[in-house]
């Protein structure tokens, strides 16, 4: 069993997409009993909160439901993940300043070391911005997954 975890800063845009994205592509691949899937958020401001609506409307377009509720990163997640994946630069930062206990187990990447372009370093964080915002991290969280699920296979 792999166990990861899809890190942004609120857990209702970025990592609860890469969560459906990944548990969809698993599935597809009938791999999804290898796997536990999961996501959460630096901040705790949007804990118990669905899915941002806009993220929401554009991953079902694509057929992705995001169903997963926000919670904060805690500091067990780096014993009983094996992956933690930071969907920023600012994310993996705040990740390692987390991380730094005697029981980590959990290794730390940034999203974007997995897309074949491995670029931009970042998912841009969609919160500010316009509907294009949504499109862009839905198409480089499908390809990072892909890439994560050929790596970690
Ligand atoms: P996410 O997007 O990190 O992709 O979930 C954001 C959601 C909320 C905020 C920032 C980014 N916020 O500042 O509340």
């Amino acid at each position: 069993m792999k166990k990861v975890l899809f890190v942004c800063l609120g857990n209702i845009c970025r990592s609860p997409t890469a969560e459906a994205v990944f548990q969809q592509l698993i599935s597809v691949k009938g791999a999804e009993s290898s796997w536990e899937v999961d996501s959460a958020g630096i901040l705790s401001v949007h804990q118990g909160e669905a899915a941002d609506p806009r993220m929401r409307k554009h991953a079902s377009r694509r057929g992705y439901q995001l169903t997963s509720i926000s919670r904060q990163v805690r500091s067990s997640d780096f014993s009983e993940f094996d992956l933690i994946i930071a969907m920023d630069g600012s994310n993996y930062a705040d990740l390692e300043k987390m991380a730094k206990t005697d029981t980590r187990k959990a290794r730390l990447h940034r999203m974007m070391e997995f897309h074949p372009d491995q670029f931009p370093a970042d998912v841009p964080d969609p919160y500010y911005g316009g509907e294009e915002g949504f499109e862009k991290v839905l198409d480089l969280v499908e390809d990072a997954c892909e890439g994560l699920y050929q790596q970690y296979k």
